[in-house]
Formats: C-alpha cells, structure tokens, sequence
C-alpha cells in the first residue's frame, strides 16, 4: 500500500451518484494526465457512478477521463458494485479514492482495504448533523452556522477523522436547497484542499502517527 507523499503525482479515483460538482471542483484541481495540467500532486484518472444516468458521467465525458458506471442493483448490490468499482481502481492503478456525492454505504472490507486512502465530503460541521439531510437538519435545530467536512471515511457512518472543515451562517429564512447552495460552494473549495493535504502527507486517519493533526496541517483550516 502506498504511503503519501509519493514521489509521482497519486493517480485519484472519484465515486460520485449525481450531479457531479464536487467531481468537478477535484477535476479543475487535480487535471486527468491527459491535460498536461495540474500541480504534478495527483491526478483524476477515474470516475465510478453507481448511477447510470448520473451527470458526473457526463463530465467525465467531456474531461475525457475515463468513466464506469458499476450498478447496485438490488435487493443486494453492493457486493456487485464493489467488485466491479475495485477493478476498475485496480486497472487505473488508483492511489486516492474521493467519494463525491456518492450516496451508498460501502462495505467495512471495502473501506479496510483503502483505509487512509479514501475520503468522504459532507455537508455539515461534523461530528453535528451526519447522515442524509445534513442541511436540514441544521435548520431544524436551530444551527446559526453550518459548513462541511472533508474527512476520512471509516466502517461509520460519517465518523472518520476530519481532515479540512469550512464554515457557512445560516441565514434566517434559509430552506434546505439555499443552505446547500451556501455550503456548495465552500465544498469546492474544502475538497481540493483536503486531497492536498492528504496527498501531501499532512493528514492521516484516526490510529495513524499523525493522528489528531490533520486540523492543523497547512492547507487545512476552517474558514469564516
Ligand atoms: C454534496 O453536498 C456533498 O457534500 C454530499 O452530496 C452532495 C453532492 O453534490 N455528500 P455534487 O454531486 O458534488 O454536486
């Protein structure tokens, strides 16, 4: 298993079920090699969608950065979609694996296998409101500030370590879909910047040496 920093630019896989900003704002950061762009830290070179129909396969598409649509069919598809979103890490020989709006649970030998190597963005100031509907949750208690976590992912449900953490307000008369168009955009932003940390070799998960500093490394922080 690789150790970051490598000494090559890490080759990052990104899951994603939906519209696909997130996969977009790691894209712009981290160009696909064939771009010729980019910081020489890493590189996009693989999308994975559990959803067929999903518009991050489309920009995929146009970034010209190879993408797989591995099904979840049910009533027990998560095994299937694993194998196939495996080797689809493996033939792209991926170092990184974002997930980006990816809406499933995957398995704790799935996350075993990548543990320190697989990151998870949410839209809330974890360890407050995990889960689905993080955005209205914080309405519905009455949060004055909400934001998101880039952290990464353990067998829990959004309880690995945090790695880069930016703050929004909520706005009095805010509804769900305002209070996520607010935190969006702070995503962006949080996302790139947790992969460099990590990639880096500034943040690593919980039980790793580094345990507990990945809120202070340099690229990390919480913004206002
Ligand atoms: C984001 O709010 C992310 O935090 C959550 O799902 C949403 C995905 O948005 N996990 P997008 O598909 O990246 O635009």
């Amino acid at each position: 298993m690789p150790r970051f920093p490598l000494s090559r630019p890490a080759r990052i896989g990104v899951f994603a079920s939906g519209n696909g900003s997130n996969f977009q704002a790691l894209l712009d950061a981290f160009p696909p090699p064939s771009a010729g762009a980019g910081d020489g830290l890493g590189s996009v070179v693989v999308l994975v969608s559990d959803k067929a129909g999903a518009h991050a396969l489309e920009r995929a598409r146009r970034a010209r950065v190879p993408a797989v649509h591995a099904a979840w069919p049910r009533p027990s598809g998560r095994a299937a979609f694993e194998a196939a979103a495996q080797a689809a890490l493996d033939a792209h020989e991926v170092d990184l694996v974002c997930l980006a709006g990816f809406m499933r649970i995957l398995s704790p030998a799935f996350v075993g296998r990548w543990r320190g190597r697989i990151l998870n963005i949410h839209p809330s100031l974890l360890p407050a409101f995990p889960g689905l509907h993080a955005q209205r949750q914080a309405i519905d208690a009455g949060a004055t500030e909400s934001g998101c976590t880039v952290h990464f992912v353990d067998e829990g449900i959004d309880t690995g370590a945090p790695i880069v953490q930016r703050r929004v307000p909520v706005l009095p008369g805010d509804d769900e879909a305002a209070l996520a168009d607010r935190i969006r955009a702070e995503e962006h932003r949080a996302y790139a910047a947790a992969v460099r940390s990590v990639l880096r070799g500034d943040a690593a998960p919980k039980g790793g040496e580094r345990e507990g500093r990945a809120l202070q490394a340099p690229e990390a922080g919480v913004s206002t």
